[in-house]
């Protein structure tokens, strides 16, 4: 192993992580070559004093890729397949639990590959598989195979993390595409694909994009379900599996120009929106030719929770449902719990509630909702539901829609039929009166422990009382010492059990 070259210029719209000053190579009669393929047994070992983020441990055949240790953030530690030109991490392993960039780390390969930290626990492994080599491939999948077989054990391609890349099959069993920000994610399902956001550690994922292959039938039972590729040509096809028949395509706007030869991917970014990039070399840079959603506004969290996203002309501007001369944002904190506190009183006071008219959400086509219904009807069932966090009403139509998770940025609309009816969660503090089970627990556990002080203290306060007693008395009265020391202590034990005013 060697050191080499610098950092390359960093260009574009990606995250600046300056990469690779270290390259690997093969030491001894082969020369000088990049390390192009792991064997079973291989280990690296993450140095925690690495200046640079990414220590490359395995490249590509073309150069353009390689695989190692990335830092992510200011200190933690990851596997990535990263493209060097643009320091930009095409895959992450992603652990559950992540490393940390201080201390050292290891990568082994065996049965699988595997990332262990310091005190010897598995942060991330590839589950249930055999290999005898690994590679990356020039498309940037890291493949494990097995000698004997021709299809890979294991691929990163099959196990994306916010990236598509070119070639890359996304398929109804592919694990979904995730913000880096763990907010959206992108899934497919038989017939379309569609955007998410997470709630609730993801037990909650509304829809807030969607897009049906044009030419799939939902109602066909026996048509195989579609996937989805990157094409070089410039464009996201939809494909039914199987015979690989093309059933509908997205087209970015390089699509017409006949860009072939770029190199491209496709990413779920931390604003929720999905874009397609294209790299120009000459440039030194990404190039955005596509975007899932085109309007601010319609991105699900643009003005952040209680947001009120007012289109313009120019730039769209962000106000507060609950504030109106509020200008910064956040306007409220992220919600990570329902309203569902117990029984049915104590949700009513869990909330405030905010009406607004001229206001609507971006992605209402895909919330559930309810016809023919008046402004109060529509609050009624919302106000119901501790599971409803608003509810969006078109006095034009009728319509009732309900969000069931909590409240994002929600749009402005010139229109005054178009009212919402909004949930905010009372302070903990102004709760009074709805103290929940556990909140009561905490209350007597203090309590208690207040008691307890106050008895201790009564206590030390009586033998300083009684020490002070002593003296005074102990000249007069020598040998009645014993007798008045012992008589106090069983006093406080009884009053220590018997004590029920301290108990709420
Ligand atoms: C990968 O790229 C290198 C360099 O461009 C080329 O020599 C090699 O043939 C490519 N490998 C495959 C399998 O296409
Ligand atoms: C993607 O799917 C096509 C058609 O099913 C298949 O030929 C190709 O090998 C797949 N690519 C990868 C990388 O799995
Ligand atoms: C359903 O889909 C299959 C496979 O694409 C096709 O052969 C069949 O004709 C379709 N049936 C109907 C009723 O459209
Ligand atoms: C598009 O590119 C291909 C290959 O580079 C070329 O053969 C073809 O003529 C081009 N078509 C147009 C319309 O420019
Ligand atoms: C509204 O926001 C402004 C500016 O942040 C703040 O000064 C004011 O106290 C807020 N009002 C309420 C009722 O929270
Ligand atoms: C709408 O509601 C009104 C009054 O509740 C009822 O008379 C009417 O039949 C309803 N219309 C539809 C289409 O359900
Ligand atoms: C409350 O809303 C949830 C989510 O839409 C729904 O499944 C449930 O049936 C509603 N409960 C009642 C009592 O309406």
């Amino acid at each position: 192993m060697r050191l080499g070259r610098g950092c390359p210029a960093i260009a574009g719209v990606v995250a600046a992580l300056c990469v690779a000053s270290a390259v690997l190579l093969v030491g001894g009669a082969k020369g000088d070559e990049p390390v192009t393929q792991l064997s079973n047994g291989f280990t690296a070992r993450h140095s925690p004093d690495a200046s640079a983020p990414f220590e490359p441990v395995l490249y590509a055949p073309n150069g353009v890729f390689a695989f190692g240790f990335l830092r992510v953030g200011e200190a933690s530690l990851d596997l990535a397949v990263v493209h060097l030109a643009s320091s930009f991490p095409l895959w992450r392993a992603t652990p559950a639990r992540v490393g940390d960039w201080s201390r050292p780390a290891t990568l082994t390969f065996d049965t699988g590959l595997v990332l262990t930290g310091p005190d010897a626990g598995v942060l991330w492994r590839t589950l249930n598989i055999v290999g005898d080599t690994v590679v990356l491939l020039n498309s940037s999948n890291l493949v494990v195979q097995r000698f004997a077989r021709p299809n890979a054990a294991w691929q990163s391609f099959d196990n994306p993390s916010d990236t598509l890349v070119l070639d890359q099959n996304f398929t109804v069993s592919s694990p979904p595409l995730i913000s880096k920000n763990r907010r959206f994610a992108l899934k497919l399902s038989k017939t379309y694909m569609a955007l998410h956001m997470e709630f609730y550690a993801g037990r909650v994922r509304p829809i807030y994009w969607q897009h049906t292959a044009l030419e799939a039938q939902p109602e066909n039972a026996t048509q195989p379900p579609v996937y989805g590729r990157l094409d070089g040509r410039g464009f996201f096809g939809l494909y039914l599996e199987g015979g690989g028949e093309k059933v509908d395509v997205l087209s970015f706007d390089t699509f017409v120009q006949n860009l072939t030869g770029a190199f491209r991917r496709m990413t779920l970014e931390d604003d929720g929106n999905l874009r397609a990039y294209y790299w120009t070399y000459d440039a030194k840079a990404w190039t955005s030719d596509f975007k899932a959603i085109s309007a601010p506004c319609e991105l699900p969290a643009s003005c952040g929770a209680y947001g009120l996203c007012v289109p313009g002309a120019g730039e769209a501007q962000c106000q507060c449902l609950t504030n109106s001369t509020r200008t910064s944002l956040p306007c409220s904190a992220e919600e990570t719990t329902d309203l569902c506190g117990g029984d049915d009183d104590d949700s009513h006071q869990m909330f405030d509630v905010v009406r607004r008219k001229r206001v609507s959400v971006a992605y209402k086509e895909h919330l559930p909702f309810e016809t023919n219904k008046t402004a109060e009807e529509c609050e009624q069932a919302c106000a119901a539901n501790c599971t409803c966090w608003g509810a969006v009403y078109n006095g034009g139509s009728g319509y009732c829609y309900f969000v069931n998770f909590p409240v994002e940025t929600t749009v402005y609309e010139a229109d005054d039929r178009k009212v919402g009816y909004f949930k905010v969660r009372k302070p903990q503090s102004s709760r009074r009166g709805a103290m929940s089970r556990g909140a009561a627990a905490v209350t007597a556990a203090l309590s208690l422990i207040l008691a307890s002080l106050v008895v201790a203290g009564a206590y030390i306060g009586y033998r300083l009382w009684e020490r002070r007693r002593r003296r005074r008395r102990a000249a007069g009265y020598p040998g009645m010492e014993q007798e008045l020391t012992s008589g106090p202590y069983k006093d406080l034990k009884s009053m220590g059990s018997s004590n029920n005013s301290f108990k709420s």
